[in-house]
Order: structure tokens, then C-alpha cells, then sequence
């Protein structure tokens, strides 16, 4: 009886350094899930079905370098609200370009407070404003164990 009593203690220590740590810790997600990052497909309610984000959190971008059987896409990041809803890329910053997304795909640590418009930059436009491949995301704080 004292043995398993005690290993029932071990094991609720154990439990609860686990749940400290993970809520200290950053994720890393891949946007889109197993969709990756493709045309056609509502980030923005992937975004919400999978929010909120955290401080320090990686988002993986992923999609294949063009070939004749996919066309290109790049993630760029977009200045403002304004310049998001319009898809409007003439002040926007590219991230990652055509085959960056290959292999593990590109990484972007969300380091800031600020919210952060990402959107795909290809087909003049037509990806993010008819393909859906937009969506933004306003990193939290993390609470510290
Ligand atoms: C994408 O999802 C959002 C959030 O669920 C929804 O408001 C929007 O209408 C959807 N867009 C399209 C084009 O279906
Ligand atoms: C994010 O990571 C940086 C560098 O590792 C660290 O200094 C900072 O405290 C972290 N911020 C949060 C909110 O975890
Ligand atoms: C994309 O960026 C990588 C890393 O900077 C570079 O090596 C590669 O040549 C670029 N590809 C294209 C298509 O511009």
C-alpha cells in the first residue's frame, strides 16, 4: 500500500511539472494543418480554429517550389489592416519566396505583440484575395509558470 501510494505521489509531480512546462513553452504549428499552404483553402478560419497564438510560437509555412503541376506561392507580411482586407501588396514584405516553403517549410517565430497580416503574394493578387491565402494573428503573452 505505501509503495503505490507513493508512486501515485511521484506520479502527480510528475504530472504537474509536465502542465508548467507546457505552459511555459512555445508551439510550433503548421498553418493550414495537413491543407499546408494552398489556394483555396479559409485561413482565416483556420486561424480562428486554432487560436490564439502565443508569443514565441513558430508557424511553419509549407508548400511545394512551382512546378507544371503547382503553381507558386510565397508568404509575404502585410503593413496594416487596410492593406490586408484589399490585398494590397505594395508595402509588403516578403518572407518567403517560391521554394522556401519545400522540405520542412519556412518558419516564422512570432516575436511580437503586434498583430501580424500574412498573405500569399502570387497570381497578382488573385491567391489572396479569391485563393483565401490570408489571415492574421495577434500573438499573446504567454503566462509564466
Ligand atoms: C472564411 O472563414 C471566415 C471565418 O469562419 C468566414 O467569416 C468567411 O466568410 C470565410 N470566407 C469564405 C470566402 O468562405
Ligand atoms: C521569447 O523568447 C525570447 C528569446 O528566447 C525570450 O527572451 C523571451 O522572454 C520570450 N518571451 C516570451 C513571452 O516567452
Ligand atoms: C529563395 O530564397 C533562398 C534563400 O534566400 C534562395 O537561396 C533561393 O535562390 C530563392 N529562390 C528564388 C526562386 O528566388
Amino acid at each position: 500500500m505505501k509503495m503505490s501510494f507513493s508512486y501515485a505521489a511521484h506520479g502527480l509531480v510528475l504530472l504537474l511539472t509536465a502542465t508548467l512546462l507546457a505552459v511555459s513553452q512555445a508551439d510550433t504549428i503548421v498553418v493550414g494543418g495537413s491543407e499546408h499552404w494552398r489556394f483555396g483553402f479559409n485561413y482565416t478560419d483556420w486561424a480562428l480554429q486554432h487560436g490564439p497564438f502565443y508569443q514565441n510560437d513558430t508557424l511553419v509555412f509549407k508548400y511545394d517550389p512551382p512546378s507544371d503541376a503547382t503553381p507558386p506561392h510565397t508568404v509575404y507580411l502585410l503593413p496594416n489592416l487596410w492593406s490586408f482586407m484589399r490585398c494590397d501588396f505594395s508595402r509588403a514584405q516578403l518572407l518567403a519566396n517560391t521554394t522556401q516553403g519545400s522540405g520542412d517549410g519556412f518558419e516564422f517565430v512570432l516575436s511580437n505583440w503586434r498583430p501580424l497580416y500574412f498573405a500569399c503574394g502570387e497570381d497578382n493578387g488573385i491567391n489572396c484575395k479569391e485563393g483565401m491565402m490570408k489571415f492574421f494573428v495577434v500573438p499573446l503573452r504567454r503566462l509564466q509558470g
